[in-house]
């Protein structure tokens, strides 16, 4: 059984999770499968990629909770971390990643957005924390990239009440970047995925990293890391040639990634 589709055209790379009966929720061997189809897509020439969940009704409803029913506590440690594995994998992958968001994101399945760099979601889709009201916490990574994201106090909210948001309101808390109608969301995550993958695919990348890192930097780490990617972008032909075209009004160039 394949839940995840992979497929590329030109630069961008998309992931869709399938699996319709459980609303695209991830159980383990969903998990699994991410995990191992995002490594290959990584050999792939690739400079943006785009994750979502198939049908109308969900991008992804959470982890699975058949399989967490039963979990005794120790069992609970390794099927935490392996989410928490996957959502690093996510977040650390070199180039931008967009989810795109068409239904409920609720509990692990808003993890997962979360763990993504950009958020599109259509009108119509759904956001919610729904684990406290299982008896448990979020497991996914939600606790702290959710505090960072919109704020403790929002956060706090979100997760102590357990309410589920409508795509405005997720707009308006920061929690999504862009909402359009549902049948415009591909045709919005194209056009995003497009403007990302026509610039220059090393700056891109610098850019991703130190804004990743300087979560967990100090202000004067992050400068310096700041001034190393700045740095090495001047190691590519796609700076010289592009500052180039500007000065002599050469027109749009496009970039070879080197
Ligand atoms: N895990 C396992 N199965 C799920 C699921 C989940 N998270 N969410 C939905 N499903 C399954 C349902 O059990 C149902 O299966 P059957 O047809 O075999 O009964 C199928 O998907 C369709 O779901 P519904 O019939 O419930 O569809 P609905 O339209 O009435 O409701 C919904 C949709 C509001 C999303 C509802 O399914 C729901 O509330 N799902 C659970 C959401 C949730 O609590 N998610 C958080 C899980 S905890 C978590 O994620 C922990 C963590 O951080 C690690």
């Amino acid at each position: 059984m394949s839940y995840i589709q992979y497929k590329k055209e030109e630069f961008i790379g998309e992931l869709i999770i399938t699996r319709l009966e459980a609303l695209n929720a991830l159980n383990s061997m969903v998990l699994d499968e991410l995990s191992a189809v995002l490594d290959e897509v990584m050999q792939d020439d690739i400079r943006v990629l785009i994750l979502s969940g198939a049908g109308e009704k969900a991008f992804a409803a959470g982890a699975d909770i058949a399989e967490m029913e039963q979990l005794t506590a120790s069992e609970a440690v390794g099927f935490c971390q392996k989410g928490n594995d996957v959502m690093d994998q996510i977040e650390s992958l070199p180039v931008p990643v967009i989810a795109v968001v068409g239904g409920y994101a609720l509990g692990g399945g808003c993890e997962l957005a979360l763990s993504c760099d950009i958020r599109l979601a259509a009108e119509q889709a759904v956001f919610g924390f729904p684990e406290v009201s299982l008896g448990i916490v979020p497991g996914y990574g939600g606790l702290h990239r959710l505090s960072r994201l919109i704020g403790s106090g929002k956060a706090k909210k979100l997760i102590f009440t357990a309410a589920r948001i409508k795509a405005e309101e997720a707009l308006a808390i920061g929690l999504v970047d862009q909402l359009c109608p549902r049948e415009k969301l591909s045709e919005e995550a194209r056009t995003l995925a497009e403007q990302i993958a026509a610039n220059a695919p090393v700056a891109v990348k610098n850019s991703k990293k130190v804004i990743n890192s300087s979560m967990g930097l100090t202000l004067k780490e992050s400068r310096y890391l700041e001034v190393e990617e700045f740095a090495d972008c001047f190691n590519t032909q796609d700076q010289s040639n592009a500052m180039e075209a500007f000065l002599k009004r050469l027109g749009p160039v496009s970039f070879a990634g080197k």
